[in-house]
């Protein structure tokens, strides 16, 4: 059996990405262009390749995880549009090209956003159809697509949307700095997992693991995103750096400062990691994933 690494993964989805968005009326040749545009464009796909290399490491089949893993990249790029928009962040670069909005109009750029999101529900959906009259399939797809759903509204990331913004320019406090993180990040990465291991029927105990493994993962990589805002380059990121600041977000280097908030990184990547370290074989892919991610913010 062949053994994938991330970029294999990465790889997949990129051969596929196009696959799932539906076909559009002619009259509606710019919104397709536009939701294109943005998925296109490149970006590290970690929750797909999550999702994928989770389902597989159960013991799932990748093929049938393909729609769910799409669904979940769709439903991320549409967060990252409407992200960067001027009544939100007001980001010019994204995935190191023109952000959507200033390619196709903010009018646009939020339509491209909502068509991304619904295409995601809509794959997901026309795949459980299929399922229809196999209820073992059907089961793990509907409990799949719940955990996505949840992950990207609003009590994830919607929520932390929501309390990221509410939070510029006032003080806030350890506990909801790491909610928003939580939720705005976390929730979708967390939903990839869990995802990916209801695809390949995990039990209850390679289900918890996998979810510590995932909690930790999640605040690990909005804290590695807060650091890079402050340390990384822009040609390396695709985006610009330094917004945190403009934005007066609340951030973890500016609740904790930089040294703080590396160690914090590096103790949240062991713990991820400590989950599957009984499985450690398997789980290369997955524990590799979570180290270098804490290297980019190193
Ligand atoms: C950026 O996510 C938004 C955050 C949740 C911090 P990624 O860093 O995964 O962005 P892409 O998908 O690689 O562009
Ligand atoms: C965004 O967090 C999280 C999303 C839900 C898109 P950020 O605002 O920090 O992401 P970047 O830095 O713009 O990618
Ligand atoms: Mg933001
Ligand atoms: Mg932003
Ligand atoms: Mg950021």
């Amino acid at each position: 059996m062949k053994e994938y690494s991330f970029d294999d993964y990465k790889n997949i989805i990129e051969e596929h990405i196009m696959d799932f968005i539906p076909d559009v009326d002619h009259k509606s040749i710019t919104l397709y262009e536009s939701m294109k545009y943005s998925l296109s464009s490149g970006g590290k796909r970690i929750r797909p390749v999550l999702l994928l290399a989770t389902c597989d490491f159960c013991g799932g089949k990748i093929e049938e995880a393909l729609p769910y893993a799409c669904a979940i990249e769709y439903i991320h790029t549409y967060s990252l549009i409407h992200d960067d928009l001027p009544c939100m962040d007001n980001d010019d670069l994204r995935r190191g090209q023109p952000t959507n909005h200033k390619v196709y109009g903010d009018a646009m750029a939020t339509l491209a956003g909502d068509g991304l999101q619904s295409a995601a529900f809509e794959v997901m959906n026309r795949d459980m159809l299929l399922y229809f009259d196999e209820e073992n399939a059907l089961k793990r797809r509907i409990r799949a697509a719940y955990e996505i759903s949840k992950g990207a509204g609003c009590r994830g990331m919607v929520a932390g949307q929501v309390a990221d913004m509410e939070a510029e320019d006032k003080s806030c406090s350890k506990e909801m700095l790491d909610y928003i993180h939580i939720t705005k990040s976390g929730a979708l990465i967390i939903a990839a997992v869990k995802a990916g291991a209801q695809l390949g029927s995990a039990g209850d105990e390679l289900l918890s693991d996998l979810t510590v493994y995932a909690e930790n993962l999640g605040l690990a990589f909005q804290i590695c995103d807060d650091i890079l805002d402050v340390e990384g380059q822009e040609e390396e990121m695709g985006k610009k750096a330094g917004m945190d600041t403009v934005n007066k977000k609340a951030t973890y280097p500016a609740l904790y400062g930089l040294e703080e908030s590396k160690k914090r990184l590096n103790q949240l990547t062991d713990t991820a990691i400590g989950a599957l370290e009984q499985y450690y074989d398997n789980a290369e892919v997955l524990t590799k994933l979570a180290k270098d991610l804490a290297v980019r913010g190193k």
